[in-house]
């Protein structure tokens, strides 16, 4: 059995972000290099040439995507020349910025990750405009999938109920207990191993009825992700086996059938609330006989095999379950965002904006719970999984960089979820490998030295990128550190110049991610007209985890719309998508 964390006590999915203000070390890393300002993009300057720079892959690339982004034409063009730092004893902080080279690097680099203001108009231009087209047809780059929830918990909801989420690195198993009236107390008891970080406890959901939820969450084997289906969903089936065995013995009155609500955090086209095709795997995934196939089934197969008294009644995506979980507490809630390994966001549209939900009406058939839609369809909305991953796969307004491209190029689904590779936690601490492999080729880092765990993919954790941009201390020391004792660096071999250049590429890319996903979150209100009111609760590690992200997020949508993102609550909705797929069975239940 796998490493698993176990999570038990009253906790209800929103455990609201304490974030830092922490946004001065930016300016302070670039004061030198912005006291000459970078040439404007586009510039002969920014775009001329080095003498004797070699060409690099990634322009070719950039050049074959056909787009205009900033870090395709400059980003592997200008000098590298080899630095010769000055020991860090003789470079204390407040120096004039030492090394042309340096600078020209970070000027290089922030044109290429930078998001300015234009473009964030221009992102969210284009984003409505895939929203639209989404809506209307099915394979567009913004596949806008259809739920099937189309109705939203009133918190008045009663009854025990189960569900679970394949998620890009866990599987989580949880049980929901709804009783009548009260309000929900806040507690939670969690037990986890040694290496599983312990999820903050979650304020209680207050509400006519009463929530508690235990859960267990175990990491799921990669071998097993790659595998085959079957044995995946067996794998599934087991830890559903194993949470009951330990709730049922502390559950008085469980009941003969439980019902089951399964988040599925992948592109599934849905064709009823209990029924859809996987699209394609992503997240690491890549199981066999399971693309073009229903988990729901999958899932139902396995749980018979076991013989389990469990009957999976609803299907929704990672992004529809945190807005549902979320929309039991607050009535606001308009969108639900996943910032984790992947990112997605659901919102609820109305459908009469949905042309191609016509076609795919569910069938009056005798599907258990297809009729749980009918009540659903007078409400006249409908929550849609936008897929927002897949955003401009073309690569019209994205400000893809070379790096973006080997990561496209490395990936399970080239040319495929571009946004996500911008965005996604997997793909960050990647970016910030091929970043510093980069610069130490040409000798803009490190003197040279030879950096072998560069070279090798994935050899970076994103928690190493977290540690990098935490770090405050005006010699960089913990991100010495980092470079040296988990990176493998050479002892004494980063200068403070050099400390600097790497926090920098950090936050450009800890940065970059968070206003993409501002563009996202600005287009779905506007579009639906929520500017004056919206809640948008937020799951994921790296929502939570990542410094300054949340901060980040804000500051670029006060860029976009202005004074109107106060009217925008961003809410950090804990273990969301888990309860959420719970509450759906609830909704069917009702
Ligand atoms: C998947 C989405 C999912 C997101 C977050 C993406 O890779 O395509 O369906 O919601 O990851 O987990």
């Amino acid at each position: 059995m796998p490493r698993t964390a176990f999570v038990f006590g009253f906790t209800a999915g929103v455990a609201l972000a304490a974030t830092a203000l922490l946004a001065l070390s930016a300016l302070a890393v670039l004061r030198d290099v912005h006291a000459g300002p970078p040439p404007p993009r586009g510039s002969a300057a920014a775009a001329a040439p080095p003498v004797g720079r070699r060409p690099r892959r990634g322009q070719r690339d950039s050049a074959a995507a056909g787009q205009a982004a900033p870090g395709s034409s400059s980003a592997g063009d200008s000098a590298r020349t080899s630095t010769t730092d000055t020991p860090e004893t003789a470079d204390p902080m407040g120096a004039p910025w030492p090394r042309e080279a340096a600078a020209r690097s970070l000027a290089r680099l922030e044109q290429a990750f930078g998001v300015p203001q234009r473009k964030l108009h221009e992102l969210v231009k284009h984003f409505v405009k895939e929203m639209d087209q989404g809506l209307a047809r099915d394979d567009q780059d913004l596949k806008m999938i259809p739920s099937f929830v189309t109705v939203l918990p009133r918190g008045t909801e009663t009854g025990v109920f189960l569900g679970v989420d394949v998620g890009g690195s866990y599987f989580r198993v949880c049980e929901v207990v709804l009783e009548p009236g009260g309000v929900a107390a806040s507690a939670t008891t969690t037990t986890t191993p040694a290496a599983t970080p312990a999820p903050a406890p979650a304020p209680a959901l207050v509400g006519p009825s009463r929530m508690r939820s235990r859960q267990k969450r175990v990491q799921v084997p990669s071998e097993l992700k790659t595998g085959r289906g079957v044995d995946l969903f067996d794998f599934f089936a087991a830890c559903v086996q194993e949470f009951l065995a330990e709730i049922d013995a502390t559950t008085p009155a469980a009941p003969a059938e439980r019902l089951l609500g399964l988040t599925f955090s992948f592109p599934v086209a849905q064709t009823a609330i209990d029924k859809g095709t996987l699209m394609q795997w992503c997240n690491g995934y890549t199981a066999s006989g399971v693309e073009g196939s229903d988990p729901v089934q999958m899932l139902q197969a396995a749980l018979d095999r076991k013989r389990l008294r469990v009957r999976v009644v609803a299907l929704v995506n990672d992004a529809v379950g945190t807005l549902v979980a979320h929309a039991f507490k607050d009535t606001s809630t308009h969108l639900g965002v996943i910032l984790g390994t992947g990112t997605n966001a659901a919102y609820v549209e109305r459908i009469d904006r949905i042309p191609k939900y016509a076609g795919h009406l569910p069938p009056s058939s005798s599907s258990s719970s297809s009729a749980a839609a009918a009540p659903s369809q007078s409400s006249g909305l409908m929550v849609v999984n936008t897929e927002w991953g897949a955003f401009d796969d073309a690569c019209i307004v994205l400000p893809v960089t070379q790096y973006d491209l080997t990561i496209d190029r490395q990936s399970s689904n080239p040319r495929t979820y571009m946004l996500e590779k911008l965005v996604g936690g997997m793909y960050l601490a990647e970016l910030l490998r091929l970043v510093l492999a980069d610069l130490v080729s040409t000798g803009e880092l490190f003197g040279g030295a030879q950096v072998p765990a560069l070279s090798t993919r994935g050899s970076i954790e994103t928690a190493l990128l977290s540690r990098i941009e935490r770090d405050h201390s005006a010699d960089l020391a913990d991100v010495r550190n980092v470079l040296e004792n988990l990176v493998g660096v050479p002892r004494a071999s980063t200068t403070i110049v050099d400390r600097r250049v790497v926090k920098r590429v950090a936050e450009l890319i800890g940065t970059r991610s968070a206003r993409l996903v501002a563009a996202g979150i600005a287009a779905i209100v506007t579009r639906t007209h929520r500017l004056n009111d919206c809640t948008v609760a937020i799951d994921g590690s790296l929502y939570e985890n990542y410094p300054h992200y949340a901060n980040r997020v804000r500051d670029a949508l006060r860029e976009i719309v202005g004074v109107a993102a106060d009217n925008i609550l961003l809410v950090s909705a804990h273990d969301g998508s888990s309860l959420g797929a719970a509450l759906v069975a609830a909704l069917i239940a009702q």
